[in-house]
């Protein structure tokens, strides 16, 4: 049996999963992996701090290059975070031979090609499972069972912040602050959750996906997206009048070569299985031309769900070790297509509209009126009185282009009756 030395960076949330899973399961791994894996070494920014985790104080380090540079360590598990530090200590471990596995979407969905490239180069592995929806294998089951397929769609709720506080407002008709402060009081947003609810996130994840599905570097900052922070208990609940829970989705699709992508709270059908994903949970929803719909569904982040990922792929590095299966391993680098998509960002939708209207007869009617001017159809219209002077009309519109749908609503915001466009939502169809 091989004996394998892992450096790990970081002991936080993920390292400390990362670490009870190599140790209390070592027996497992090791029949699996066919080698005996060890922690020789832990890089933190303190050693002295006070940890919930047994960890012999000998192995922890707050020098990098201590690990990265310590010729007996096989394997470098960078779990540290941000971008600019892990992104060095990542291209130094590859640069000195060292496989690689990290569970930073930050840091692969901004240098992955240029990390794999310089991983080809050196003849070791960079892999990275965790860094898209933790625990769920979305990325290997790609890249490996669903290599042979070409992928069509994939839409995604890969943010467990956004998707727990959408559920909260949703289930528990909470205000978006109220549903955030639970979802930090939990341990399900961090202090500052502006890359979560803002979808920044989300886009490191779907560059990350579209990588490996259709073979495209779409840089995240380009991706066309929106947050929740703007969406209302209100739209929650016409969405759920009108048969739609509302999400945060992360989706590309392929349709004849343009590939259309979007980081957007969208409204899904009752009927959908991405509806039915509640609280912290992930799922992603994949169209290949072989195998059809498949949808995978799990905790996307969390100490030891995160740490399941990233110890599997601890295991595919020890197997490769002293084998010649690094030639056939498919996971480097990504396999850019020889046809170029035409990258379209946003094309067609459905949308949700919800206006206030003064409460006057024959206000609908010229609203609806004008959306048919502009060639859109609606697909449904709901007005609630409630006795005040301005009253909600929300609208449920079929696909239509954007610039169609501005061009319709620059035109009915100069109707004296109509107050205020709440909100403009997309709709799945
Ligand atoms: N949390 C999740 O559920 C989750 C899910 C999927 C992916 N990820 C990704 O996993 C990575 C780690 O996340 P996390 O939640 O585990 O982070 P975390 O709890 O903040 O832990 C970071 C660890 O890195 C150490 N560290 C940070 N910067 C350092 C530096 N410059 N020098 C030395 N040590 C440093 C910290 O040391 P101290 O302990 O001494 O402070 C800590 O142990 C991130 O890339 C994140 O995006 C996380």
């Amino acid at each position: 049996m091989k004996n394998v030395k892992v450096g790990l960076l970081g002991l936080g949330n993920v390292g400390k999963g990362t670490y009870k899973i190599l140790t209390q399961n070592s027996e497992k791994i090791s029949v699996f992996s066919n080698s005996k894996i060890d922690i020789a070494k832990i890089l933190v920014s303190d050693v002295n701090k006070k940890r919930d985790i047994d960890v012999p104080k000998d192995i922890l380090t707050t020098d990098a290059y201590q690990i990265i540079n310590d010729p007996q360590i096989d394997v470098i598990v960078e779990l540290l975070g941000g971008i600019d530090t892990a992104y060095e200590y990542i291209k130094a471990s590859l640069e000195s031979g060292k496989h690689v596995v990290t569970a930073n979407k930050a840091v692969i969905a901004t240098h992955g090609m240029e990390l794999m490239n310089i991983a080809k180069e050196n003849r070791v592995l960079l892999l990275h499972e965790a860094s898209v929806a933790g625990g769920i294998p979305i990325i290997t089951a790609m890249m490996k069972p669903l290599c042979g397929n070409e992928f069509q769609e994939i839409i995604g709720i890969v943010n467990g912040t956004t998707n727990y506080i959408l559920t909260q407002m949703s289930e528990n008709n909470m205000e978006y602050e109220v549903a955030l402060k639970q979802a930090q009081e939990k341990g399900f947003a961090e202090a500052d959750p502006t890359s979560d609810v803002e979808g920044e996130d989300a886009a490191y994840k779907l560059t990350i996906l579209m990588l490996i599905a259709f073979g495209v570097y779409v840089d995240p900052k380009i991706i066309p997206r929106e947050g929740i922070t703007k969406i209302s208990k209100e739209d929650i609940e016409f969405a759920s009048q009108f048969g739609y829970k509302l999400k945060l989705l992360a989706g590309a699709k392929n349709s004849s070569g343009r590939l259309k992508y979007y980081v957007y709270p969208t409204l899904v059908p009752d009927s959908h299985p991405l509806a039915s994903v509640n609280n912290e949970f992930n799922a992603l929803f994949i169209k290949g031309d072989a195998v059809g719909e498949l949808m995978f569904y799990g905790k996307g982040a969390g100490s030891m769900p995160t740490g399941s990922a990233v110890v599997g792929d601890v295991v595919s590095v020890a197997k490769c070790i002293g084998t010649d299966l690094l030639d056939v391993t498919p996971s480097q680098p990504y396999p850019i297509t020889e046809e170029e998509l035409e990258l379209t960002g946003e094309s067609k939708s459905m949308y949700y509209i919800n206006f206030l209207v003064g409460d006057e007869p024959g206000a609908l009617g010229k609203v609806s009126t004008t959306f048919g001017n502009h060639g859109i159809s609606i697909q449904s219209v709901m007005q609630r009185s409630r006795g005040l002077a301005d009253v909600p009309v929300v609208y449920i519109l079929h696909e239509t282009k954007r610039y169609q749908l501005d061009d319709a609503l620059a035109e009915i915001t100069q109707n004296k009756y109509v107050k205020e466009i709440t909100s403009i939502l997309r709709v799945l169809s």
